[in-house]
């Protein structure tokens, strides 16, 4: 275990010299340095990454094992309501906010023909999903979906098929739900009882069209030229959409970084952003190694600025004047339930797929992952939680009840704090030694950061100078020790803690479920002294948020 190391710290600053300039604030407000379990930060709000979207937290629901059947959708439930719709999960998914959902899938959209799960439920057929070995009874579809977000109040994100689906599909599918009338398919939207456009102004190009598993796998330029193709045909019939062109599957592709870079050579100029997907997870070959775990949001951290720096050479080499914005639209903790018997259907309907158990370290994570979102803010304007109920879910449902994954807390508080702007940072304090991870861990898709020292706590702030109010997240990586953060606040004077709460325990592999629903569970913490200068106790193996009117 060592110090942080100033090449480290430097290099953490950013990009503008922060790090002299926090350096000599921290002497001007007379902050001790040295103390090893002391980690300290200025926080300057002048000193802005920038706006925090409003659809950085969302979620993805995709038609696989007991998502949409038996989670949302349960007409046999005794919470349905006369859609079908669980009005417990309803509620659930509303309180929290989620405030964008990714959908229908996911490897699902890649074989899906929404035709199918549009009009009469009893005219549409029962199809074989071959994504998941499923039995699909296009029961809920795209109107349903519409009908379901607007109830809970999120917004949708829709992703096309471009596996099976032709470009003609997908502008249909645009065409279907965002054209008023007096065409084809809007006459069609409105012969099934929805007279006015859903107007759906985000939508997927596609899904890891880049995976041999997908269904329609196929060459990075042949992908680009289609959608370059499709995009032309949909945004001709509106315009106002936004289209994210389908990004690498994940750092542990051998074709990561080319296969963006050669689709974004061929459709750049007709596409908003590109996606970007990553799954972690505390495996056998992380020899269960929870303070190597606890360190993986770095990889996202590296894995942005890897994508960044592919879409910006590319505009570069352009000479565009338009940036593109990252849509990390598939993140999550998901290694166990992940292969064999968890990922096959068996020709069932709603049969239990990917239900994945989380402990404390995978919430801890989820929030070192949203703090990652947070600090690049500037360029990762939609990012969605894999997934949202009962498939790797925060969610889980059974025919009594919802039950509250740890990860749900986290991401929770990702939602309700993580809004304004997010603050440029140098925290300076101890760290660890990770070993570098080989690349590639191919199983779980992890990048190998070769990560050096890694800080014990991990920090973002985010300022709503509208709202007058401050949060401090902070990830304590510390699997034995108590952390401290000194706060020296350069501009904002905090007048009181609205809230201070953790997520931890003294049992890393412990979690939730259904028979005992509240063994990780938020846990208040003593609020500190306010003023310009504050110290944050954080406990050891926790994640934490500070809420603070100004
Ligand atoms: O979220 C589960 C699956 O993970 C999605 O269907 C796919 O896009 C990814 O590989």
């Amino acid at each position: 275990m060592k110090a942080v190391s100033r090449r480290r710290f430097l290099k953490n600053a950013g990009k503008s010299g922060l790090a002299l300039a926090a350096s000599s604030a921290l002497g001007k407000f007379g902050l001790a340095q040295g103390a090893l379990r002391t980690t300290r930060v200025v926080i300057d709000s002048s000193r802005q990454i920038a706006p925090i979207s409003p659809i950085l937290f969302g979620s993805f629901l995709e038609h696989l094992g007991r998502a949409i059947y038996e989670g949302i959708y349960d007409p046999k439930s005794k919470f349905a309501d006369s859609n079908g719709f669980r009005t417990d999960v309803m509620k659930e998914v509303h309180d929290l906010g989620v405030p964008i959902v990714r959908y229908p899938g996911g490897n699902f959209v890649s074989g899906y023909h929404w035709l199918d799960g549009v009009g009469p439920k009893k005219d549409r057929p029962t199809v074989l999903d071959r994504a998941w070995n499923t039995l699909e009874t296009n029961q809920f579809g795209t109107n349903e979906f519409i009908t379901w977000a607007r109830q809970v109040g999120t917004e949708p994100l829709f992703g096309l098929n471009f596996g099976t689906g032709s470009a003609e599909d997908a502008a249909a599918l645009v065409e279907y739900c965002n054209v008023a009338g007096g065409t084809k398919w809007s006459n069609l939207r409105r012969s099934h009882g929805y007279e006015q456009p859903h107007n759906v102004k985000y939508w997927c190009v596609g899904n890891e069209m880049d995976g041999p598993w997908q269904i329609g796998h196929m060459p990075a330029r042949e992908y680009g030229i289609k959608a370059t193709d499709a995009a032309r045909q949909m945004r001709s019939l509106d315009p106002s959409i936004k289209l994210i062109a389908c990004g690498s599957a994940g750092p542990f592709m051998p074709t990561y970084i080319d296969w963006d870079r050669t689709v974004l050579e061929e459709c750049y100029d007709v596409v908003d952003g590109i996606s970007l997907h990553h799954y972690w997870g505390n495996t056998e070959e992380n020899s269960n190694d929870s303070s190597k775990y606890m360190a993986m949001n770095l990889a996202m951290d590296r894995q942005i600025d890897e994508i960044v720096a592919v879409c910006d050479s590319v505009r570069a080499q352009k000479r565009s004047g338009k940036q593109l914005f990252l849509s990390f639209d598939e993140w999550n903790v998901w290694y166990r339930a992940r292969d064999g018997e968890f990922s096959n259907g068996h020709g069932k309907a709603a049969p239990h797929l990917l239900e994945e158990p989380y402990n404390l370290e995978d919430a801890i994570l989820v929030g070192g992952l949203a703090n990652s979102l947070i600090r690049h803010s500037d360029r990762v304007k939609v990012a969605c939680l894999a997934q949202l109920v009962n498939v790797i879910a925060p969610i889980a449902t059974n025919e009594n009840g919802i039950l509250r994954h740890s990860i749900y807390y986290p991401y929770a508080w990702a939602i309700k704090y993580g809004h304004g702007r997010a603050l440029s940072l140098a925290p300076e304090g101890p760290g660890y030694e990770v070993a570098t991870l080989g690349r590639p861990i191919e199983s779980i898709g992890l990048a190998a950061p070769g990560f050096g020292d890694v800080p014990y706590l991990d920090v973002v702030v985010t300022h709503d100078a509208e709202k007058n109010t401050a949060a401090v997240f902070v990830m304590n990586r510390d699997l034995v020790k108590e952390q401290e953060l000194e706060i020296a606040w350069h501009d904002l004077t905090p007048t009181k803690v609205l809230a201070f709460e953790t997520i931890t325990g003294n049992d890393l592999k412990a979690g939730n479920t259904f028979a005992d629903p509240n063994r990780v569970v938020p846990q208040k913490l003593e609020k500190p002294a306010v003023g310009s200068k504050m110290t944050l106790k954080l406990p050891a193996r926790s994640y934490s948020v500070l809420s603070l009117a100004l």
